[in-house]
């Protein structure tokens, strides 16, 4: 079993990227794998309202100009998905904006292609505008047709520059319990 990362930030090796590694230790004590791609440096594109991934139907966007249909290909045989964001402006970053909207048009054009995988959000934050971030994230798995798995707390990480993320002790915890809880879920789901 396998679960893939899309971390949105802009900053390579960020506080988001924290946050997932840490819920990726709980997945891989449960041997699952894991990868994390992180898309800064990448600049993604929104979704043009083309809509021939409709007429297609090819599981990948008309737009074939950035990494949006390697992400794509990197999470179909996967069982899990974790989408990670720091909050910018109290919402997720463009480029996860982007992937969002594309990846979920090209999802609903194709039968709801990530159907039954399971799905959770990670956001870092300085001190405001987190949970709208989070909420975001959840909202495209449910309209996906994802399962979410839940945690002890939101799953929000808190801090501003790099490596702050490790003094906020709750939020690390919040990581690990969704880390456990996914790993319990995705094995219910896929014995
Ligand atoms: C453009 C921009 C907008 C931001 N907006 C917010 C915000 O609305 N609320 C907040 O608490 N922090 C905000 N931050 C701070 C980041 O969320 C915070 O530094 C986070 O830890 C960055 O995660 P990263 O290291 O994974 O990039 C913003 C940072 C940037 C660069």
């Amino acid at each position: 079993m396998k679960v893939i990362a899309i971390n949105g930030s802009a900053r390579k090796d960020g506080n988001t990227s924290i946050l997932i590694n840490i819920v990726f230790e709980e997945l891989n004590k449960e041997g699952i794998e894991t990868e994390q791609i992180q898309l800064a440096g990448a600049t993604l594109s929104g979704c043009r309202a083309c809509y021939k991934c409709f007429g297609q139907k090819n599981k990948h966007c008309a737009q074939d100009n950035d990494i949006l249909n390697e992400l794509i290909d990197k999470i179909l045989p996967a069982q899990g998905l974790i989408l990670g964001s720091p909050t910018y402006f109290s919402d997720v970053t463009a480029n996860m904006r982007a992937f969002i909207e594309r990846c979920g048009l090209v999802a609903r054009a194709n039968d709801y292609m990530l159907k039954g995988k399971v799905g959770a959000g990670v956001v870092a934050v300085r001190r405001a505008g987190g949970i709208p971030a989070f909420n975001a994230l959840n909202l495209f798995f449910h309209y996906m047709q994802m399962v979410m798995p839940g945690s002890s707390y939101w799953n929000v990480g808190l801090g501003r520059n790099i490596g702050e993320v490790w003094k906020d002790e709750e939020g690390l915890n919040t990581m690990r319990d969704l880390g456990k809880n996914m790993a319990w879920l995705m094995k219910k789901l896929y014995p």
